[in-house]
């Protein structure tokens, strides 16, 4: 009678474990047949009722039959959480990573930090004013006179009658001067304003880089050495430049330096207008009438000046046609630096 029943339970478990599908179901067939009042162990029961002889043949096949049990439940649970865990969480790991995305410097902070390093090596300090100026810096004390067209409201972001966001930095050279006897040789990088239409050439706002050199015995010759040092450098030693004679209230004599038109490498074309030369800077000794302003001895001293804008200087190494694309911060444009 008992034999039958354990080779009976045997089978169905076999049968039921077979259609087994989840881990909740595993569960109910382990109650089913070995929890506390499962078929496994009411089997035991019945084994009282036998008689000595039978016994111990029973007994062992009851332990045996629960082993089994036990051990086909553990592998199967085992296989089942395994492919669980894969199915619920959905991770394959064989699928590429998210990559971080790093950000890097912005071109024009690439290209001021290019040109510190230049300025530095030729024994150039870096200094930094104010972009809310007021009149007498940013205009009165370069020496600019009063009626100067560059005062007009076409130019000018006035604030009030007296304030203006500076339109150059050229009135960081005042404040050094202002605060430090000569020798000064310093760099003065920072944004600077124009109320002008934006358009491929021109922004409202940009940044220049002015530089300043005083001492008793500064030459012309050392202003264009420098500024040929610094543009070799900067756009490589078969550069090819020239300087013409310009104007500013705040130098004389003035000159602007010209490079190779970088896109038709000199022959002619619509971005140098024809002329095969593209400006990048303005430069010359600084006016006697400026050191005036400063408290400087005009018979003591005397130095140059130059200053250049920084979008300009990356549009002509990079050959990037329009201003715009500095300030629009499209990843299709940064990435490329
Ligand atoms: N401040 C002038 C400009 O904005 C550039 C300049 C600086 C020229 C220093 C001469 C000397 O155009």
């Amino acid at each position: 009678m008992l034999d039958e029943k354990i080779t009976q339970i045997s089978n169905d478990f076999d049968s039921e474990l077979q259609s087994v599908q989840s881990l909740q179901q595993l569960e109910e067939l382990r109650i089913k047949y070995i929890g506390r009042n499962g078929l496994v162990s009411s089997l035991f029961d019945d084994l009282k009722d036998t008689s000595k002889e039978e016994k111990p043949a029973l007994g062992k096949a009851l332990n045996s039959l629960r082993n089994k049990v036990i051990t086909d439940f553990s592998s199967l649970k085992l296989k089942l959480e395994s492919s669980s865990t894969s199915k619920e969480s959905k991770i394959d790991l064989t699928l590429p990573g998210n990559q971080e995305q790093i950000g890097s410097r912005h071109i024009l902070t690439q290209t001021l930090d290019e040109i510190k390093t230049i300025f530095k090596g030729m024994g150039f300090s870096i200094q930094e004013g104010p972009e809310l100026e007021s009149d007498y810096y940013n205009f009165e004390a370069l020496n600019f006179a009063p009626d100067h067209p560059a005062r007009d409201m076409q130019d000018t972001f006035f604030i009030n009658k007296d304030f203006v966001l500076r339109t150059h930095t050229s009135p960081v050279q005042i404040r050094l001067m202002e605060k430090h006897k000569p020798p000064v040789r310093a760099i003065m990088p920072g944004r600077v304003y124009r109320n002008e239409a934006v358009s491929a050439r021109s922004y409202c706002m940009f940044h220049q880089v002015e530089g300043l050199y005083v001492d008793t015995d500064v030459t012309f010759a050392e202003l264009k050495g420098t500024l040929v040092s610094f543009a070799k450098q900067f756009y490589g030693d078969n550069l090819k430049y020239r300087f013409r004679t310009s104007f500013f209230p705040f130098t004389e004599p003035s000159a602007e330096m010209d490079i190779t038109c970088f896109l038709c490498h000199g022959k002619g074309c619509k971005v140098c207008k024809q002329t095969g030369w593209l400006e990048i800077l303005g430069c010359g000794m600084v006016d006697p009438n400026v050191f005036k302003y400063v408290g400087y001895d005009p018979e003591k001293f005397i130095g140059y000046a130059f200053g250049m804008g920084i979008e300009r200087t990356a549009m002509l190494k990079y050959g990037i046609t329009d201003i715009r694309v500095f300030f629009e911060n499209d990843l299709r444009f940064l990435k490329q630096f």
